[in-house]
């Protein structure tokens, strides 16, 4: 096992009515802004409960954060910080809200320009406190100090991590995510699975603990992922899926281990370049990752085979292809096409990404810094 310095500052608040308790977590006095965004909030009540529970404090609301939020709509929530002398950023929404907030809790208190954060990882040891209201189990924001950001004059989507922007607390209320659409559903699960994958699918360093806790989370979400879909309003079902979110994206399973996370930095181009969800983008590159890069996986790849999809076979070389296409059936059971074809692009998408993939200097990615863009384009054209 590796080395390791783990702390998890988010206080948890889980389960039905949790928002109540929001008001109990500020600072006294607390001068709240309030950032959410299209508008689902408004439509099934989650607005409602959060407001009820801010009764009496100064709250701003700064609306209109994007799926994949972007640096141009972000940085307008900074004057309106200045004019009102906001304290708390209280983020409510699903991954996009929470990873805008965080961005806009550094810029707050950034001196500079804010877009260095992503483009230069300029360092930061101070931003403004913030709280998050979790609606859709995907990407652990709610527990983590990350945030992805797109700048879209540039179509440059970039992250960047640092723990004084992880939320002090978060509430899971399972019942907030009974109005998502089938798609968030489908694409929260799909998510979340990568997350475990991009830290455990490495080599073997003799971490059982972190193993284990990676193939429940895994193993829960292929029993889950597909009843969430089909029994919407089943709250058990729901909490599990929510629970496992952010269990695979806390830190937790991530300590001391390898990890990969180039499925996640290719796919990042897919949505920058097409607007493809996060999702989506994951489905496709992580099969094909899985088949070029098979051989330094190959200890992990049988792991997963048996202990995730319960699966037996003659030689370990029929275990890996079984391996790989039960993860691609996975996704594709939970409704995300695996194939960039799929997506109505051409085949020169290809090489539009491998451009970006250079400008970005992701040349050396994965556990062991092999993908070099000659293995990128060799994943890509195997993913088209
Ligand atoms: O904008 P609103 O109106 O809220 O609608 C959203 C949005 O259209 C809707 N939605 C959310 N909760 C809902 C709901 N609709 C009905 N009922 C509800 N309860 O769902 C749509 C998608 O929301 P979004 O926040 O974009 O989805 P997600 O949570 O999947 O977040 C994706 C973003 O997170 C980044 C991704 O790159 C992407 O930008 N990631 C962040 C990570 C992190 N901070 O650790 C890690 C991930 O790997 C990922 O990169
Ligand atoms: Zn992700």
């Amino acid at each position: 096992m590796l080395n390791f310095e783990y702390k998890n500052q988010t206080e948890i608040l889980f389960g039905k009515g949790q928002a109540s308790q929001i008001t109990s977590r500020l600072p006294k006095d607390a001068k709240v802004l309030l950032a959410y965004g299209g508008g689902s909030i408004k439509k099934n009540g989650v607005y409602n409960d959060v407001m009820a529970s801010l009764e009496g404090m100064t709250v701003v609301e700064f609306s209109g954060i994007e799926p994949n939020p972007s640096f141009e709509t972000l940085i307008q929530a900074l004057p309106l910080i200045k004019a009102h002398n906001i304290d708390f950023i209280l983020a409510v929404g699903g991954g996009s809200v929470i990873d805008g907030a965080k961005f806009i809790a550094a810029a707050a208190l950034f001196e500079g320009d804010p877009w260095d954060i992503l483009a230069k990882g300029a360092p930061f040891d101070k931003a403004l406190p913030l709280g998050a209201v979790l609606t859709l189990p995907a990407t652990g924001s709610e527990s983590n100090g990350n945030s992805v950001v797109t700048k879209r004059a540039t179509q440059q989507k970039l992250a960047f991590g640092n723990p004084v922007v992880q939320p002090k607390f978060a509430v899971l209320d399972p019942v907030y995510t009974f109005t998502l659409p089938e798609k968030q559903i489908s694409n929260g699960v799909v998510d979340a699975f990568v997350h475990v994958i991009e830290q455990y699918l490495t080599y073997p360093v003799n971490a059982p603990i972190q193993d284990g806790f990676a193939e429940t989370i895994m193993r829960t979400l292929i029993d889950q992922g597909p009843k969430a879909l089909s029994q919407p309003d089943d709250y058990d079902t729901r909490a599990n899926v929510m629970w496992s979110a952010t269990m695979a994206l806390n830190g937790l399973i991530g300590q001391g281990v390898p990890q990969d996370w180039a499925t996640h930095m290719i796919g990042h181009e897919l949505t920058a370049l097409y607007g493809l969800d996060h999702a989506q983008t994951l489905a496709i590159v992580l099969p094909s990752l899985m088949q070029i890069q098979a051989a330094q996986k190959h200890q992990k790849i049988l792991q997963l085979g048996r202990q995730v999809f319960g699966l037996t076979a003659d030689s370990d070389e029929q275990l890996v292809t079984q391996t790989i296409a039960a993860t691609r059936q996975f996704f594709e059971k939970m409704g995300i096409k695996t194939r960039i074809s799929e997506y109505d692009l051409p085949q020169q998408s290809v090489d539009e990404i491998m451009q970006k993939l250079q400008e970005n200097g992701r040349d050396s990615l994965g556990e062991h810094g092999d993908i070099s863009l000659d293995v990128s384009k060799k994943i890509l054209e195997h993913a088209y």
